[in-house]
């Protein structure tokens, strides 16, 4: 250790207070906090800071003024493409799975402090009967995509999973998986890897300390996947599969296909080297962010950096002018992951910046923890790349299907344990009545497929309110069908009594749990 360089380098990079505490400290103590220190490149952090604050004082200009919709030849959408050309872009996508050509890569760095519980997301089980988590439907959903590939082609194929996680999820998602065997994948394709932290800072520049010989840090927002692709030679083990396409998803979404052939298909046809999932922003104050241009570059622009007006903007045709709302569901081939993650494009990636209440032991040692923000985050976000695509591609789907995030607890309006397992219930109910399966009461009679909407004491014989509706339980593994496939040899003409569920024992057979179960 050599203490007086260290120190030196502190005080000139402004930061000599984070030794306040250096002589009170232990020997074990002494060892980690030097290396945390030694470690940190505090150049480029104070740089980082300076354009954080720039962005900050310029937090209320608008990009109004810059904002472009999305040319139409880079978009397709679910609803406005004929069935024939779905299937297309299904086999096309089938086809890259089979050819071992696809990764799906998983961001799980996120702290979840909106949900408040003290483990990493994908660990929720928000109620389904099964009882299973995020983590299992997305690895259930792995292993049918596979085999759906392998139907198609007679290939046995791998579709490898890359979690990046943080430090704060590492350990405990390692551990669960580890403890559940993988949901049934091969431990080899699951790769876990780590992102970056950086410090959180004053906002006069000082980085803070989380205790006296430790630095307060998160990690460097879902952008910083880039970084860690290189620094964890994620990007090498990529290469050495034969990996041409990544699949990039956030945790939260109940609904997400990981790998859709559907997506990666249209991707693939359209020659893209990076594309994006979207669902038609539901309202214009919806606080997503909506994929566009600005300045001839596609970008992510988020609801609080446009104005109402613009918000409000609609075509002819009645639409909104920017609709495309993300949903953190990205396409990249290999060679532009490469190319965003190499040194020279990723350091171009800018900061975003939080203001936040960052807990912190001041000069006297003692922890405070602050009921105003008193600092800041810096993060970079994962659809920052989006810039520098050469060929881009939107897809549109529906929200119904594919998207209901986990972002709230129980009790928050929307985008809780509830609304998400109600719409996994919902969107599994209407798979097996298109599959030809017919929903029952008790006493037999048919469950309408449209819920009234009078109220309970109004709705006739046999109707069902929509909150009614809501709370009928229809969950299918994703072991027993990925997007609806396969079903109707399973369950055409016959009724089902909710709450309904479809697993696969272990023979491979499907074992349907009802109230009844008589044809019809
Ligand atoms: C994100 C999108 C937003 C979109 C919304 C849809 C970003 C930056 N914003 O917002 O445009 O409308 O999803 O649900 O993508 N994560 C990390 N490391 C981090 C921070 C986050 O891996 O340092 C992961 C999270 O675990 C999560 C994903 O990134 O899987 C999204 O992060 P989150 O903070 O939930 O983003 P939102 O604000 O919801």
């Amino acid at each position: 250790m050599n203490i007086d360089s260290l120190r030196s380098r502190l005080d000139s990079a402004g930061q000599g207070h984070l030794l306040e505490f250096w002589d009170s400290l232990s020997d074990v103590e002494k060892q980690s906090f030097y290396k945390e220190l030694d470690s940190m490149n505090y150049t480029e952090i104070n740089g980082f800071f300076e354009h954080s604050m720039q962005t900050l004082k310029h937090a209320s200009d608008k990009l109004d003024d810059l904002l472009e919709p999305l040319p139409a030849d880079v978009c397709g959408s679910v609803t406005r493409t004929d069935a024939d050309k779905i299937q297309e872009y299904n086999s096309l996508g089938l086809q890259a799975i089979a050819g071992n050509n696809v990764a799906v890569l998983l961001l799980a760095g996120g702290q979840g402090t909106r949900l408040g519980v003290n483990y990493p997301k994908g660990m929720y089980n928000v109620g389904l009967p099964s009882g299973k988590t995020l983590y299992q439907l997305q690895a259930e959903r792995i292993l049918k995509v596979q085999q759906n590939a392998t139907a198609l082609t007679d290939k046995d194929c791998v579709v490898p999973w890359y979690i990046m996680t943080s430090e704060h999820t590492k350990e405990p998602t390692q551990e669960f998986f580890a403890s559940h065997d993988y949901f049934g994948l091969k431990k080899e394709n699951v790769t876990l890897f780590e992102q970056n932290l950086l410090p959180c800072i004053s906002f006069d520049g000082k980085i803070f300390l989380a205790n006296q010989h430790k630095v307060a840090l998160a990690p460097d927002g879902n952008g910083g996947l880039y970084k860690a692709l290189r620094s964890s030679n994620v990007l090498a083990d990529m290469e050495s599969r034969g990996i041409k396409y990544v699949h990039v998803y956030c945790v939260d979404n109940i609904l997400a296909k990981m790998a859709d052939p559907v997506f990666l298909g249209f991707c693939i046809n359209k020659g893209a080297n990076c594309g994006a999932k979207v669902v038609e922003k539901a309202f214009p104050t919806e606080a997503v962010g909506v994929v566009c241009k600005v300045e001839g570059k596609y970008q992510v622009v988020e609801y609080s950096e446009i104005t109402l007006k613009t918000a409000e903007r609609r075509n002819t045709d009645g639409r909104l002018t920017f609709n495309a709302g993300n949903i953190c569901n990205h396409f990249f081939t290999m060679d532009f992951l490469k190319m965003v993650s190499d040194p020279a494009q990723e350091s171009e990636l800018k900061h975003h910046v939080a203001k936040k209440k960052i807990p912190h032991v001041n000069s006297l040692g003692e922890l405070v923890k602050p009921t105003e923000p008193n600092g800041i985050k810096m993060e970079k976000f994962v659809f920052d790349v989006f810039h520098f695509a050469t060929s881009f591609a939107v897809w549109e789907v529906l929200r119904e299907d594919e998207f209901s995030p986990l972002k709230n607890a129980d009790g928050a309006a929307k985008d809780t344990p509830t609304t998400c397992r109600q719409d996994l219930c919902s969107l599994h109910r209407r798979m097996m009545l298109q599959a030809g399966a017919k929903f029952v009461h008790k006493d037999g009679s048919e469950i309408p497929h449209i819920p009234s909407n009078q109220t309970k004491a109004d709705a006739g014989d046999g109707q069902r309110t929509c909150e009614e509706f809501n709370e009928i339980v229809c969950e299918v593994s994703p072991l027993v069908s990925y997007a609806g496939e396969g079903l109707s040899s399973v369950v055409s003409g016959q009724s089902f009594q909710p709450p309904v569920s479809l697993e696969l024992d272990k023979t491979g057979k499907v074992q349907m749990s009802h109230g009844v179960n008589n044809n019809i």
